[in-house]
């Protein structure tokens, strides 16, 4: 057993346990495996371990409220205290959004941040858990230092924490106190983030045209984070009736529902809009706020179209009307902000997926947009994505132009051609099978260019990997890509976010030029190009489904 020094800081033993290999963000695991002994420790001091400057310096906490974040908030609090925190800055109730904790470590000049969240996976005492690490610039931790981290947890033998009994403390009432030798400041989760957005837009400009009869506007909070968030911004400061803000109500489950916005899990904001005049625009974001759905009637804005919408219009946004410096995309994210940036003569950057390899880019200034298909879309106003800074974009850009969001995708198709995309999910594999299907394809890369499969031809394969352009760091192994002889494209990867079994993802895009057909359905679009990436790959045959369990 380890002992307790005179400023009651306690020394437990502990030892390495298996499965704390961060993912794409963070780890995540079911919330019983957090739940077990010195799990949820373990990480926690590895963090601390992993970044010693910490020491001394602010920390700020919070998480998007799911069943264990308040337990945690207390545990990671009495370790903080113990490992020499010198303030820690709390969302009240140990609520905080991604974007709204990534804002307040810049706000506050803090050492980093621990954000608790599994994201858009599931809720509840059955559901999942998450735990992240973002650095003082913000964003998620950098390859070095999770790699860092993780290292700590394997060779982990005690970890730090406080002899303060089973005594929580306050963190439902605003205000400073103290926590050993470390301050604890309580603050509103919202205020400041808001006030962030606020200066970034318009708001006098969104709230006439959220009064106007084309104001139509509904958002779907689906009982996760940003319904405080969004009653705060689109309810007090914008105007918008309650009766258009679904599911504000932040549920330790998420009212039992999925908080991932997807058309399939927004059912109720589909019926709004249904039921509303054809110009309505209606949003969504996900359990911790970071991620966006755009939509109108019968259709959602594809992310890699609202990002490139977002970049052609970007002189209508105050806060970039100075101009774009470059942009940027994760490498399965459609092609279509490229060009974007090609007209606007700005570089286009392709970085592999997740979110942490836009940070050196925005800290560096090479870029002030960025975004992923995977519904992340963002600035350099903080190092998240950020899903109500996406709609207030969307918000800007209608009430600017005087259009309904078809007709804005519509006119950017003519101009720019319509990069058409589809993301497959086949979920709940065995990891075995799908690691092996990865490593034979990568074995197969070298002969695969000229192979005719179906109706078009292999022109070239590749393992995607990346150099980043600002610390020179590398990352290999970054998905599969197959370039066909019709211009397509299709991208095969691992996920790095799930909880059970291996998720295989297929990227699918290909262009269609102004004088094409551009309103056809995208599965019909890419049909040569699914069809033939079913063939290299011997789905059936490899992992025993000829049938992807989600369609995007
Ligand atoms: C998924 C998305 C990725 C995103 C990440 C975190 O990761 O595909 O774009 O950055 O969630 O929100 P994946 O499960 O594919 O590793
Ligand atoms: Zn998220």
């Amino acid at each position: 057993m380890g002992g307790v020094n005179a400023n009651g800081v306690m020394n437990v033993e502990s030892r390495p346990l298996a499965g704390q290999k961060p993912g794409t963000s963070g780890l995540r695991k079911k919330a019983v495996e957090f739940a077990a002994p010195h799990y949820l420790e373990n990480f926690v001091q590895s963090i601390f371990d992993a970044v010693p400057e910490l020491v001394g310096g602010a920390l700020v906490l919070g998480g998007d409220g799911r069943y264990y974040n308040r337990h945690a908030v207390q545990v990671i609090a009495r370790m903080a205290a113990a490992n020499g925190i010198g303030r820690l800055v709390v969302g009240r109730g140990g609520l905080l959004s991604t974007p709204a904790a990534s804002a307040l470590i810049r706000q506050r000049a803090a050492g980093g941040g621990i954000v608790l969240s599994a994201s858009h996976n599931p809720g509840g005492r059955d559901g999942d858990f998450g735990i992240k690490f973002n650095g003082a610039n913000g964003g998620p931790a950098s390859e070095t230092v999770t790699a860092a981290i993780y290292a700590c947890t394997e060779s982990i033998s005690h970890y730090r924490t406080l002899d303060s009994g089973p005594i929580d403390m306050d963190i439902d009432r605003l205000g400073e106190s103290r926590l050993g030798g470390m301050v604890v400041e309580v603050v509103d989760p919202v205020t400041e983030y808001a006030n962030l957005l606020e200066g970034l837009f318009d708001f006098a400009k969104i709230k006439d045209w959220l009064a106007s009869a084309r104001g139509l506007f509904h958002f779907d909070a689906m009982h996760a984070v940003t319904g405080p968030y969004a009653e705060t911004i689109f309810g007090r400061r914008l105007g918008v009736p309650s009766a258009a803000l679904l599911r504000c109500t932040a549920q330790e489950d998420f009212g039992g529902c999925h908080p991932d916005p997807h058309p399939a899990h927004t059912p109720d904001l589909l019926a709004a809009l249904t039921a509303a005049p054809a110009g309505a625009l209606g949003a969504a974001s996900d359990g911790d706020g970071d991620r966006n759905m755009v939509l109108g009637r019968e259709w959602f804005v594809n992310p890699c179209d609202s990002l490139a919408v977002i970049a052609a219009n970007a002189e209508l946004l105050p806060g970039y009307r100075h101009g774009l410096v470059g942009v940027a995309r994760s490498m399965p994210t459609s092609r279509a902000v490229d060009r974007v940036a090609a007209a606007l003569d700005i570089p286009c950057y392709e970085t592999p997926t997740g979110w942490k390899f836009f940070g050196n880019l925005l800290d560096a200034g090479k870029i002030n947009l960025c975004g992923e298909e995977s519904f992340g879309t963002g600035s350099d106003h903080l190092r998240e994505k950020d899903g109500l800074w996406a709609v207030l974009c969307w918000l800007t850009i209608v009430a600017e132009r005087e259009l309904s969001p078809a007709a804005i995708l519509a006119d950017h198709w003519r101009r720019y051609g319509r990069d058409y995309f589809t993301r497959h999910d086949y979920e709940g594999l065995d990891s075995a099978a799908a690691e092996q299907l990865l490593a034979r394809l990568v074995a197969e890369l070298p002969d695969l260019a000229g192979r005719r499969v179906g109706t078009v031809a292999v022109s070239a394969a590749d393992q995607f990997s990346y150099t980043d352009p600002v610390d020179g760091s590398q990352s290999s192994g970054q998905g599969v890509r197959l370039w066909f002889d019709d211009g397509s494209r299709a991208v095969i990867r691992l996920s790095g976010t799930g909880t059970a079994g291996a998720t295989l993802r297929l990227y699918f895009d290909r262009h269609e030029p102004t004088d094409g057909d551009l309103d056809a359905e995208p599965q019909a679009a890419l049909a040569a190009v699914i069809g033939a990436t079913a063939e290299v790959l011997q789905l059936a045959e490899s992992v025993g489904r000829s049938q992807p369990d989600v369609v995007t």
